[in-house]
């Protein structure tokens, strides 16, 4: 199987996007940071689905890591990267930190809503600087669309509304979060993971789904409260959240909107790996809502 060309500058990257379209191929985009599991494998198979031609960008964006984050630790692994991709992308884009961030780089992309709280709380500019490297593969790249993780769900909608907002010609399409065979969402920072910590991460989701379940017949905070005390039980470290929130806007909810699906999303630590995972909350069917605890009303 052919391994993917790799481009590093923004011209050939053009030039090659150029040549598909003119022969009426459709173009879609995979924007990763590499160090590539199935998850991102996933994402590059759902584009394959959606378009004849497939771009894979691998950059490390260090305008989305804060001062005490990960940056130089972070994984850079592009030709394992690359055999991955054989047969499945036609090109990597792996620009340098130079082409992306020329010197005196002056813009930040900054989408106010859906950024404000959660990851936007606890890692202040990760979103400014997301958006706007994202901003810059859109244009670069001049795709028909990207496809995203729903594992990032916050990322997700904040791309989604610049997208929209700046009138961005392609198309955002969403794929379901990838887990391993015991429901832990994949990862490339799982792989810090001791065997010990990698029980507890595996958890995780069970404690989200059980909060789901409560909160078919409990108030909003109490399941919440609940859900945070399992967290603590079941040997993980500092929470950042575990909140339920409006799935686009991201606005916290005080309680289950009728007729409308909300999303709940956690982030806490397993010894120095954060974990971010969420999943839907359905909308209350009726019979929920006529049983014995207040689905709409907020806990008194
Ligand atoms: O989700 C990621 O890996 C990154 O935030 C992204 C979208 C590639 C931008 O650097």
């Amino acid at each position: 199987m052919q391994v993917p060309d790799v481009t590093r500058t923004v011209a050939a990257l053009r030039e090659r996007v150029g040549t598909w379209r003119r022969a009426g191929d459709r173009i879609a985009l995979v924007p990763t940071m590499g160090a590539l599991h199935d998850g991102h494998l996933a994402l590059v198979r759902r584009a394959r689905e959606e378009a004849e031609r497939v771009v894979v960008t691998i950059f490390v964006n260090p305008k989305q890591f804060g001062p005490a984050e990960d940056f130089g630790r972070y994984p850079r692994t592009e030709e394992r990267d690359r055999a991955l991709l054989a047969g499945l992308a036609d090109l990597v884009f792996a620009p340098s930190g130079e082409t992306m961030y020329p010197p005196g780089f002056g813009t930040t992309v900054s989408v106010a809503g859906p950024s404000a709280g959660l990851e936007g709380d606890v890692r202040p500019g990760h979103f400014d600087g997301m958006a706007t490297v994202v901003a810059k593969l859109f244009i670069q790249a001049q795709a028909d669309l990207a496809v995203f993780g729903e594992k990032d769900w916050q990322q997700l909608q904040i791309v989604r509304l610049m997208v929209r907002d700046l009138d961005l010609p392609l198309r955002v399409v969403p794929h379901p979060v990838v887990r391993d065979a015991h429901g832990l969402a994949l990862s490339s920072r799982n792989l810090r993971l001791s065997e010990g910590e990698l029980a507890v991460a595996r958890s995780l989701n069970r404690v989200l789904a059980d909060v789901r379940d409560a909160l078919r017949h409990t108030a909003v905070e109490e399941a919440l409260a609940a859900g945070r005390r399992a967290l603590a039980e079941g040997g993980f470290g500092p929470l950042d959240y575990l909140a339920l929130v409006e799935p686009e806007t991201l606005r916290p909810l005080p309680a289950l909107p009728a007729g409308r699906s909300a999303r709940l999303l956690a982030a806490v630590r397993v010894g120095d790996v954060r974990l971010l995972d969420n999943v839907e909350v359905p909308a209350p069917s009726v019979r929920d809502q006529t049983g014995s605890a207040p689905v709409n009303r907020p806990a008194s």
